[in-house]
């Protein structure tokens, strides 16, 4: 039997791996060397707009819609429910067509009743589809994903992207939960973030380069048709700051190529209140189990512990406000294009 579109996915995720040129080393956290905090002191609980975390880890959207996917949102679903972390679902468009394949997402809301959980879907759904994704997993937001190169890359992806704003405007309208839109690794600059600020998103997901790359993806999954393509999209730096210049700190999630706490807490100091990790995820868990998946998401919260103890920001809200030095092709970028 031919392997399904969604486990090519994991597959190729896994083989191709993540550049980390994410932009991520031009942000420089200003080190403290007077920070009058001790490790006790330090919260890391945060809000994306109504929503409440008890962790700035997203995991982020992946998987779901074929058998062998059961186990993977599964596993993912146990760690996001003994680490507290919310968690997105991968698009369930799969689902609302075949019923079938629903207890691939249903999973997720089974092994964690109480906890944060998104649904998603592309911007060719309805708001009908939005209704039935939202309440098949009894999700908490929706995400509402972005991803025209991927699709154009795909043979067998879509070719028309008209009225792809007017759709999202209907369902932030009708929906009532919050809705995220979100890049898959291409990022969302300024000019597209004022489009969605303009419709009533309040929250965004940049989804950056510089991670799990799905231009490369669908070219290997097609022998490098349009590899000529494979360096598409603009760094998470860029685009966290792109997004940040429109929407208020507070409503930009940073993602696309973030692997270590390191990197997480820089990009929270640039005014995020959380961070989405998909492929970083994907690879320990599937190289490693479910136990070191949890290990490694108990990693990045006593990192994040450890660099705001270092840096005497207490909360992700004063991350916000320690000094940050932007250096390099971000700086440059950000000069060029006028952001502050
Ligand atoms: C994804 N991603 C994704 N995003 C989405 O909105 N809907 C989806 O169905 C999927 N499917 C999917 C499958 C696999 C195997 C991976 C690894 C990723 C994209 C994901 O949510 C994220 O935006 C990107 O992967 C960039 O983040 P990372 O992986 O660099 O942390």
């Amino acid at each position: 039997m031919r392997i399904s579109r969604k486990m090519e996915h994991v597959h190729y995720a896994l083989e191709l791996g993540q550049s980390r040129q994410q932009g991520l080393s031009d942000i420089k956290l200003v080190h403290n060397c007077l920070p009058e905090t001790s490790t006790d002191q330090i919260a890391l609980n945060t809000q994306i707009g109504d929503l409440i975390m008890s962790s700035p880890i997203l995991i982020n959207a992946m998987t779901g819609g074929a058998q062998e996917t059961e186990s993977i949102n599964r596993e993912l679903a146990i760690v996001a429910r003994e680490k507290g972390l919310a968690m997105a679902v991968g698009s369930q468009m799969s689902a609302l067509k075949n019923t079938e394949v629903a207890s691939s997402y249903r999973v997720v809301r089974r092994e964690n009743p109480n906890g944060l959980i998104f649904a998603n879907l592309g911007s060719e759904a309805t708001v009908d589809q939005a209704l039935r994704a939202v309440d098949m997993i009894e999700a908490n937001a929706l995400q509402i994903h972005l991803n025209v190169m991927q699709e154009l890359i795909m043979p067998e992806g879509d070719r028309s992207f008209v009225g792809m704003l007017d759709r999202i405007a209907v369902i932030v309208n009708r929906i009532h939960v919050p809705v995220i839109v979100k890049e898959v690794g291409f990022g969302i600059l300024k000019e597209n973030a004022k489009q969605l600020h303009n419709i009533g998103v309040s929250i965004v997901d940049v989804g950056g380069s510089g991670g799990t790359n799905f231009a490369a993806i669908e070219n290997a999954r097609r022998s490098a048709a349009l590899e000529w393509l494979n360096d598409w999209g603009t760094p998470t730096s860029i685009a966290l700051l792109e997004a940040l210049s429109v929407y208020p700190r507070g409503s930009v999630i940073a993602s696309g190529g973030i692997t270590n706490a390191l990197e997480a807490a820089k990009a929270l100091a640039l005014g995020s209140p959380a961070v989405g990790m998909a492929g970083a995820f994907l690879k320990v868990l599937r190289t490693e189990g479910v136990d070191a998946l949890h290990r490694f998401a108990d990693e990045l919260e006593q990192g994040l512990i450890l660099i705001m103890t270092a840096l005497g920001a207490k909360t992700v809200r004063d991350l916000w406000q320690h000094p940050v030095v932007i250096m390099g092709e971000t700086a440059e970028w950000c000069r060029v294009r006028g952001i502050d």
